[in-house]
C-alpha cells in the first residue's frame, strides 16, 4: 500500500515536473522569440552551422600549378575510388601530389556502382563453401572499411537493413546462420545486429512482397552511400590539402628517361583547350580502372605510346553490371531487399535509393570496353522479369525511369597472363580483391577492389609507392581524416537547415546528406535572391512549368556552388555526378538541360554555338540512360 502510494507520489511529481517542463518550455521559447538577445535557441554543444568559408583555387589556378611545379612526388592517373583514393592518402602523408582525370571524377565505374559499403554475404557464403581463407579475409576487409567509411564520411553513407524473403523453409536456418556469422566478421565495426522475422512480420516490413509461400525473411544491416559524391568529396578533399586534381585532363603519353628504362612524368593534355603539359614525378600511380590495360601497353612501349589498335582486356577481366531505377513504391522506404538466388545464380538488390528504387544485378561478362556502356532492352526486361518474383503487383516496364551499365574491374594478375592470351570464361569466381605491383619501369598500378575498399587500396598504394621511391613521410591518417563534409557532422543537421533558413524537408535532407556541413554555403547562395531557390530547369525562360520538375530538389543554388566549390564545367557534371537526376529520372533530366546550360554558359561566357553543342552532348548523352 505503502509502497504504491509512493509510486503514485512520484509518478505525479514526475508528471507535474514534466507539465512544469512543458510550460516552462513554451514561456521560455515565446520569451525568446521576442528578445532574441534572450539566449533561447539552445544549441547545447551543437556545433556552429559554418556559413561562408573560401571556395578552392579554380580550375585556371590548379592547371598553372601544373605547367609550374617542377616536379611532383606523385602524380596519378585517373580520379575514381582508387585514384581519388590515393590522392588524399598521399598528400596527407606530406608528399605533393597531382591528380589527372580525362572526364569528370566519377565518370567511370565510380558513378555506376550498386552504391553499398558492403562487406558481401554472398562472398561469405562462397568462403564458407569452398573453405575458402582468401575469401574471408576479403569480407572481413570490407567489414573494416565499410566502419572506416561511415566514420569518415558519415554524411554520405547511411545504415540500411536488408531483407532477404525466403520462401524454403530450408533455407532459413541456413541464411540465419549466414547474416549471424556477417555480424560477427564485423567484431566491434558491426552496425546493427541481423534477425529473423516470420511471414506476417515480413510482409508488415515489406507489404510490396509477394506473400504466397513466404516461410520468413531475414534483415541484416549495411552501408548505402552515394558514390559520385563521396568520389568529388574525395578531390575536393585532396585539393583542400594541397593537391593539384584536375578533371578533363588526359594522359596522352607517359615520359621515360634517355635510356627509356624508368617513368619520369606524363604528357597530359587539357581536353578543354587541348594544350599540352608536361608534368614530371618522381612516381606515378596508374589508377585508370577499367581502362588501365592502355596505360599498362603505353608502360611496355618505349616511347611511352599507346597501341595503335586496341588489344583485348588482359589483366581486367571486365563485366558489366546493369542498374534500373523504379519509382518509390517498388520497395519499403528505409528497407533494401536483396534476392540471393535468381533463377540463373547471380544476385539481385532493390534498394531505397535517393527516394526512389534502385534494381540491379551483377556479373555479365563482357567481351571489350565499351567507352560508354548502355544496357540492353534484354538487360532491363531480365531485371524486371527477376523483380516480379518477388512484386505482388505487376512490374510494368514504363516504370523504369533511369538505366545504366557499369564496367567493373575484377584483376587477374597480369605477371601470370602469357601474352597473347586472352580473358575469357565466368567472371563469378574471379578474385575480386584489388591487386597493386610496380612494374620495372616504376609505374605502379592500382586495380580492382571495390568502392567499399577505396581507402585501404589507396593505403596500401601509397605505401608500395613510397618504399620503392624512399620517401621519408608518415603512415597513411586517413582512418581518421574526416572527409570535406564530415566535419562535426551529426544528424540533426537537416531539421537545423529547416529552422535556420526556412527550406522544406525534402531539401534539407538533400543538401545535408549530399553536402555535410557544407550545406549552409548552398543556402547562404539560395536565400540571396529568389532566382537562385527556383529548380535548376526554369533557369531558362524556354522551359515549359510543370508539376513534376518540382519533385527534386536540386536548385539554381546547387548548381552555382557546384560550378565555385566543386569543379563543376558541363551540364552532365551536375545532372549525373554532382547531383543524380539523370540516374533518378532521366526525363527531368532532359528537361534541365537547357536551365543548366544557361546558368554555366553565363558563367564560363559561352558563345551561342558553344551552348548549342554542350545541349546537343548532354541530350545524347542523357539518352543512353534511357
Ligand atoms: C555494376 C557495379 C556495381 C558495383 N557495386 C558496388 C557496390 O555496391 N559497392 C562497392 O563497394 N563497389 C561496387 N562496385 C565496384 C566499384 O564501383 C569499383 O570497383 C570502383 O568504382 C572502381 O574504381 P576505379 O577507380 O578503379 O575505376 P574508375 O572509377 O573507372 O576510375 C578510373 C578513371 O580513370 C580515368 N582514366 C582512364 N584513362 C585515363 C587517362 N589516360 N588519363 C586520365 N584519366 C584516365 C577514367 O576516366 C576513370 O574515371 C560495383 C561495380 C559495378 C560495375
Ligand atoms: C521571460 O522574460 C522575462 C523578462 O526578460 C523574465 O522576467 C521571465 O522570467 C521570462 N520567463 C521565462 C519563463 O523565462
Ligand atoms: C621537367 O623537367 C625537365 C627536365 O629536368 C625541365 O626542363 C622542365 O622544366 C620540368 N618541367 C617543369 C614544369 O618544371
Ligand atoms: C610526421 O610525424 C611527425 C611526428 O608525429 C610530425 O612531427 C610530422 O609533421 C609528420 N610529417 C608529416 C609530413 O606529416
Ligand atoms: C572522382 O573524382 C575525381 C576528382 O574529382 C575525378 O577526376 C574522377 O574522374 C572521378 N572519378 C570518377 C570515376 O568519376
Ligand atoms: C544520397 O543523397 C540523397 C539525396 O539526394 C539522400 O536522399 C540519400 O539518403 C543519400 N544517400 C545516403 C546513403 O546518404
Ligand atoms: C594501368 O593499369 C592497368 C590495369 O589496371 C593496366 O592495364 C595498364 O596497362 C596500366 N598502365 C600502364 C601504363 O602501365
Ligand atoms: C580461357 O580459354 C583458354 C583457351 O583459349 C582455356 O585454356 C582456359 O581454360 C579458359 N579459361 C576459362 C576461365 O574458361
Amino acid at each position: 500500500m505503502s509502497f504504491s502510494f509512493k509510486r503514485l507520489v512520484s509518478n505525479r511529481k514526475l508528471l507535474i515536473s514534466g507539465l512544469a517542463t512543458i510550460s516552462g518550455t513554451s514561456l521560455y521559447l515565446s520569451n525568446g522569440s521576442l528578445n532574441n538577445n534572450n539566449k533561447i535557441q539552445n544549441e547545447g554543444n551543437l556545433p556552429p552551422l559554418i556559413e561562408s568559408r573560401p571556395a578552392p583555387p579554380k580550375r585556371e589556378e590548379l592547371l598553372k600549378k601544373l605547367e609550374s611545379t617542377p616536379n611532383y612526388d606523385v602524380l596519378i592517373i585517373g580520379g575514381g575510388a582508387a585514384g581519388a583514393g590515393a590522392a588524399v592518402d598521399a598528400v596527407t602523408r606530406g608528399l605533393n601530389v597531382a591528380l589527372v582525370e580525362r572526364n569528370d571524377f566519377a565518370s567511370g565505374t565510380s558513378s555506376k556502382s550498386t552504391k553499398m559499403a558492403h562487406g558481401g554475404v554472398r562472398y561469405l557464403e562462397k568462403a564458407f563453401w569452398q573453405l575458402s581463407k582468401a575469401q574471408l579475409d576479403l569480407v572481413i576487409e570490407a567489414l573494416d572499411e565499410r566502419g572506416n567509411m561511415l566514420r569518415t564520411a558519415p554524411h554520405l553513407v547511411t545504415v540500411l537493413p536488408i531483407l532477404i524473403p525466403v520462401y524454403k523453409y530450408w533455407q532459413v536456418p541456413y541464411f540465419y546462420v549466414g547474416t549471424k556469422m556477417y555480424d560477427l566478421f564485423a567484431g566491434k565495426q558491426n552496425l546493427r545486429s541481423s534477425y529473423l522475422l516470420g511471414p506476417s512480420g515480413t510482409l508488415a516490413a515489406c507489404p510490396q512482397l509477394d506473400g504466397n509461400n513466404l516461410k520468413a525473411g531475414l534483415v541484416y544491416h549495411d552501408g548505402s552511400f552515394n558514390d559520385s559524391r563521396l568520389n568529388s568529396t574525395l578531390a575536393i578533399t585532396a585539393i583542400e590539402n594541397g593537391a593539384t586534381v584536375l578533371n578533363y585532363v588526359e594522359v596522352v603519353q607517359l615520359l621515360k628517361d634517355e635510356n627509356n628504362n624508368k617513368v619520369i612524368g606524363a604528357l597530359a593534355k587539357d581536353r578543354e583547350t587541348g594544350k599540352e603539359y608536361k608534368i614530371n614525378a618522381t612516381s606515378i600511380i596508374n589508377a585508370t580502372g577499367p581502362y588501365s590495360d592502355v596505360i599498362l601497353e603505353m608502360d611496355k612501349d618505349p616511347k611511352g605510346l599507346p597501341p595503335k589498335i586496341p588489344k583485348p582486356p588482359k589483366m581486367v577481366v571486365p563485366s558489366a553490371g546493369v542498374h534500373i531505377v523504379l519509382p518509390e513504391y517498388y520497395c519499403p522506404k528505409d528497407l533494401g531487399i536483396l534476392d540471393a538466388q535468381t533463377s540463373d545464380g547471380r544476385v539481385m538488390f532493390f534498394l531505397p535509393w535517393q527516394g526512389k528504387v534502385l534494381a540491379g544485378t551483377t556479373d555479365v561478362p563482357l567481351e571489350k570496353i565499351p567507352e560508354n556502356p548502355s544496357p540492353t532492352e534484354a538487360d532491363i526486361q531480365d531485371i524486371l522479369k527477376e523483380l516480379q518474383h518477388y512484386i505482388k503487383f505487376p512490374v510494368r516496364r514504363e516504370d523504369v525511369l533511369s538505366a545504366w551499365s557499369g564496367i567493373r574491374p575484377l584483376v587477374r594478375d597480369p605477371r601470370n597472363i602469357k601474352d597473347g592470351e586472352e580473358s575469357n570464361g565466368s567472371t563469378q569466381n574471379l578474385v575480386r580483391n584489388h591487386l597493386i605491383f610496380t612494374s620495372p619501369t616504376g609505374l605502379t598500378t592500382i586495380s580492382g577492389g571495390k568502392w567499399t575498399t577505396y581507402r585501404e587500396m589507396a593505403e596500401e598504394t601509397v605505401d608500395e609507392v613510397v618504399k620503392y621511391h624512399k620517401f621519408q613521410v608518415n603512415k597513411s591518417i586517413t582512418k581518421k581524416l574526416i572527409l570535406a563534409g564530415g566535419e562535426n557532422f551529426e544528424n540533426t543537421l537537416a531539421p537545423r537547415l529547416q529552422q535556420k533558413y526556412q527550406i522544406p524537408t525534402q531539401l534539407a535532407e538533400h543538401l545535408s546528406s549530399n553536402y555535410g556541413t557544407r550545406a549552409p554555403l548552398i543556402l547562404e547562395i539560395y536565400s540571396k535572391s529568389k532566382e537562385n531557390q527556383l529548380p535548376i530547369s526554369l533557369a531558362s525562360s524556354n522551359s515549359e512549368i510543370s508539376y513534376d520538375i518540382f519533385e527534386h530538389p536540386f536548385s539554381i543554388a546547387e548548381l552555382k556552388y557546384s560550378i565555385d566549390y566543386e569543379y563543376t564545367r558541363n551540364p552532365i557534371d551536375f545532372l549525373c555526378r554532382r547531383t543524380r537526376l539523370a540516374f533518378l529520372d532521366s526525363k527531368n533530366a532532359i528537361k534541365s538541360i537547357d536551365g543548366v546550360v544557361k546558368i554555366l554558359g553565363d558563367e564560363f561566357n559561352w558563345d551561342e554555338d558553344k551552348r548549342k553543342e554542350e545541349t546537343i552532348k548532354t541530350l545524347e548523352f542523357l539518352k543512353t540512360f534511357n
